[in-house]
């Protein structure tokens, strides 16, 4: 099953030009209604203001806009207004000294230097896969940039990590941040200086291909995953490198498609995990391939210097993708900082023309550029190395090369002589293994674990598919894990990397079955039903039988299967789903475990009551084999949670990838994303559709029992008593005006603003960043507990906001999640608290976060849709921010 590597083809469609053709008009699909984003984003005013487009006059800003002003030759278009200039970096926060030594340092590059700085050496030019050189006049020691999200990429002697999706399967902040530090450290041992992750783009679609290097699907959950990682990937000292700003959730179209986001969905829930990326002081962000609103990432003004520097007051530097630069000038301008890996559209071989390098310094010299604006690209890059203390001598050197391992650049060095993370590995990817199922047999006893409580251990188990097995090309036979051969640790593409070792399920499952004297029998065959019936028919004596199911997808650039990344189905591969029913039809305890990128559509035998017990497994890297056993064993108390909803049928689930174009010729491809705020168990629970499995949802071996809660204001914003839930003693009501914490005019969320708050001047003069106010902790809720079953175990409570009505909210939104370890026996208290920003929403028509008026309520449950307490949050007022 090997795949067809077609990278320079997929980068060849990058050419595809932009809507400038009339008669795209009528080929726009599907019809969207561009009112909204035409107010919210203010284009005519900043346009106006900047005598761009408009009407040709030179109305003041401020004036009534018009609607039927042509642009591009076609309005009906998503648009992304102009924003200009780039905000210097101002040196906020920790970046204080890093900014002011980055401004010093780059006085003393020339000209030429500077260029050098911000412009990569082309494809397979250094060792790394993006290298800027070392500018020794100034000494400069260069960069190394590389991949992965998991691990050290085209690296020996690494390791291979759970994966960004297992990793958020786990709810947990603290393992997040664990792993972070970590791949950070492995990184930097090898001399990277930028690790090119972590991804967080995991909104929109089910069959989204690097869906598994992300964060999850919701927007809080993927932030938090981000804001831990990047956190402990910086404390290792490499540059976390936030990806893939932004829209770029399927691989079908990323080089050529317009992703089009309206302005609350595009804040509220894809921007979020990068804001959070941003508070928690990445050093860099990756733009994206994809267009957004018909602007290209890269240089997109909007985005970039609105948005990215102003609003979210970024302070690092922006890189390009992989050849996600389309111009010169205009990406300069528009704040992009560094193009990788250099050379036009990359990796074309041959191909050593770059947009910057000498076009950039003759951009500056003939003043198309500022040369402010390239000092500023400097200083953002070099104060993302001093914020890492890179600037260190000592700071190793790449010790390997991507493209040839024999090289005497390879110093091999052994990242697990070093430092022995195995059992965080292994700890981390059995706590994003999600327990599903797991039905009482007639013994009483539960399918799972398989060493029931008083010690018995099966007698003879039998394990099914090749998903068991280990690779028969071994575990690098397919270069960037493009294609399948035995069990499926992580996906394919450059969120790949090269395991050192990798144990599968058949091996750490046997050894364990001779350690406890079970007879153990197998079968690789996914296809031979006859073969696994037999070796599993509970008549000959098998106590049980595991199924390990895969599904795969990956990175665009190469195809598996015709996956081209996305994935064509939900559905097992090879012939998973027979498999199942085969060997269900002879063994009434049949345990299903599945290695795949997200979800899955379980529905061929779900229900079928021989099927005891159902694992997503997720993708676990090189200790897959050890963390299932611990689970399926019962050595690890399971309480992964799904960080996605599993519908019952696809058409379910709210929006799907565009496999095929339908944009006119020439034209962008327009990935309108149409559901809005709706995106996964929103839509779901807007439109009543119940899910397989909901978000948030995993079960555990033990029980536990959510005590009551109770919440109150906090730091004066708030003059209320406490709010308690349905079943405390007070019932307290939050009244009183909310507190001093805003310190931005009040406006309402109609769009009819009292006059005072009418600006007099284009919006964008007054958008600044967001205040701190807007993340001042308003709100305490505490709960407890208690592990009422009979192991030790974690519990992952999760709080949903439950917004009033005039918010125009889905019905909940998560806001608070954790894993929390209790004894059996035992209670624990849980204490959050809420900021203010997580009781607001975006509006649109100001351009301004809101918390609306009204009665707001707390959801405490296991799941999205297994609420065990409610706190009414009421008569909050509404703040403006
Ligand atoms: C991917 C990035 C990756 C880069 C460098 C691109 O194709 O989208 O995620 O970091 O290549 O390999």
């Amino acid at each position: 099953m090997l795949a067809s590597i077609s990278r320079p083809l997929s980068l060849a469609a990058a050419a595809v030009t932009l809507c400038t053709s009339a008669s795209a008009n009528s080929h726009v699909f599907p019809p969207v209604d561009t009112s909204e984003w035409a107010f919210s984003d203010h284009y005519l005013w900043a346009r106006q203001s900047q005598g761009i487009g408009g009407d040709g006059t030179d109305q003041p800003p401020g004036v009534p806009f018009l609607p039927d002003i042509p642009f591009a030759m076609n309005d009906s278009f998503p648009y992304s207004p102009p924003f200009y200039p780039t905000p210097n970096a101002s040196g906020q926060g920790i970046w204080a000294e890093p900014v002011r030594k980055a401004r010093e340092y780059i006085q003393s590059f020339n000209l030429t230097q500077r260029v050098q700085l911000v412009t990569g050496v082309g494809w397979q030019q250094g060792p790394c896969v993006g290298n800027i050189a070392a500018i020794p006049e100034v000494g400069f020691p260069g960069l190394c940039l590389q991949d992965s999200p998991l691990g050290v990429r085209f690296a020996d002697n690494v390791n291979v990590w759970p994966t960004g999706l297992t990793t958020a399967a786990t709810f947990s902040s603290d393992l997040a941040y664990q792993r972070g530090k970590g791949m950070g450290r492995e990184h930097k041992t090898k001399g990277v200086n930028i690790q090119l992750g972590p991804g967080m783009n995991h909104h929109a679609f089910a069959a989204g291909g690097r869906n598994w290097e992300m964060g999850g699907a919701d927007p809080y959950l993927s932030g938090e995953s981000a804001y831990h990682t990047i956190k402990g990937m910086q404390e290792s000292g490499v540059q976390a490198c936030a990806k893939h700003y932004i829209g770029n959730d399927q691989e079908h179209f990323r080089n050529e498609g317009s992703v089009n986001i309206e302005a609350r969905a595009m804040r509220e829930i894809y921007l979020h995990p990068f804001m959070r990326s941003v508070q928690a002081d990445a050093a860099t962000l990756m733009a994206s391939y994809n267009l957004l609103n018909n602007s290209w990432s890269a240089q997109n003004s909007y985005q970039l210097n609105e948005v990215l520097y102003t609003e979210l007051g970024f302070q690092g530097a922006v890189i390009s993708d992989w050849g996600a630069q389309h111009s010169g000038v205009a990406s300069a301008n528009a704040g992009l900082s560094m193009t990788m890996p250099g050379d036009e559209l990359c990796c074309f071989t041959g191909q050593n023309s770059s947009f910057w390098g000498r076009n950039l310094t003759e951009a500056v010299n003939n003043g198309t550029v500022a040369a402010s604006q390239l000092e500023n690209m400097g200083v953002r890059i070099l104060a993302a190395w001093f914020l890492l203390g890179q600037d260190d001598p000592d700071y190793p050197k790449p010790n390997f090369d991507s493209f040839d391992l024999s090289t005497p650049i390879n110093k091999h060095v052994n990242v697990n002589k070093l430092y022995n993370t195995q059992e965080l590995r292994r700890h981390i990817a059995s706590a994003g293994t999600v327990l599903v199922k797991n039905e009482k047999k007639k013994n009483g006893y539960r399918a799972l674990p398989l060493k029931k409580p008083n010690g018995h251990t099966p007698n003879h188990l039998a394990v099914l598919g090749s998903d068991a097995g280990p690779a028969f090309l071994g575990a690098n036979g397919i270069a960037d894990r493009g294609g399948v051969d035995g069990t499926l640790g992580i996906g394919w593409g450059s969120g790949s990397a090269d395991y050192s070792y990798l144990i599968s399920p058949y091996e750490a499952l046997q050894g364990r079955a001779v350690f406890d004297g079970t007879a153990f029998s197998w079968s690789f065959d996914d296809y031979n039903l006859k073969q696994a019936k037999k070796i599993s028919d509970e008549r000959i004596g098998i106590d049980a039988a595991v199924v390990f199911l895969q599904s795969d997808s990956g990175e665009g650039y190469i195809t598996v299967d015709g996956n081209a990344g996305d994935r064509n189905n939900l559905t097992a591969w090879h012939a998973g789903d027979e498999l199942v029913k085969a060997v269900a039809s002879v063994q009434s305890n049949t345990i299903v475990v599945m290695h795949s990128p997200g979800q899955m559509d379980v529905e061929a035998w779900i229900e079928n009551p021989n099927v005891t017990a159902v694992i997503f497994a997720h993708m676990p890297g090189a200790e897959s084999g050890n963390s299932i056993r611990d689970v399926l064993y019962g050595d690890y108390v399971p309480s992964g949670r799904l960080p996605y909803t599993v519908a019952k049928n696809r058409t379910d689930y709210e929006s799907e990838v565009t496999y095929v174009n339908r944009s006119a010729p020439g034209v962008a491809p327009q990935l309108n994303y149409t559901d809005g705020l709706l995106v996964d168990y929103r839509h779901f629970d807007a439109k009543n559709i119940t899910p397989r499995f909901e978000f948030g949802f995993g079960l555990s071996y033990t029980s536990f029992e959510i005590g009551e809660a109770h919440g109150e204001w906090i730091n004066g914003d708030h003059n209320s008593k406490r709010n308690n839930d349905g079943h405390g003693k007070e019932h307290g009501k939050s009244h009183g005006h909310p507190g001093k914490s805003y310190d931005d005019q009040v406006g309402h969320d109609d769009g009819n603003s009292p006059p005072n708050t009418i600006p007099t001047q284009s919006p964008f003069v007054g958008t600044k960043v967001l205040p701190a106010s807007l993340f001042k902790d308003v709100y305490k809720l505490t709960f407890s507990i208690r592990n009422t079953g009979d192991y030790d175990g974690h519990e992952v409570p999760q709080a949903y906001l439950r917004f009033p009505a005039s918010a125009g909210e889905p019905p909940k939104v998560l806001r608070k999640f954790d894993r929390v370890f209790v004894p059996k026996g035992e209670t624990k208290e849980v204490t959050w608290i809420f900021n203010a920003y997580d009781f607001s929403h975006y509006s649109a028509k100001q351009h301004k976060w809101i918390r609306s008026e009204g009665e707001y309520e707390i959801l405490i449950g296991k799941s999205s849709r297994k609420i065990k307490r409610k706190v009414k949050v009421e008569g909050v007022k509404q703040k403006t921010t």
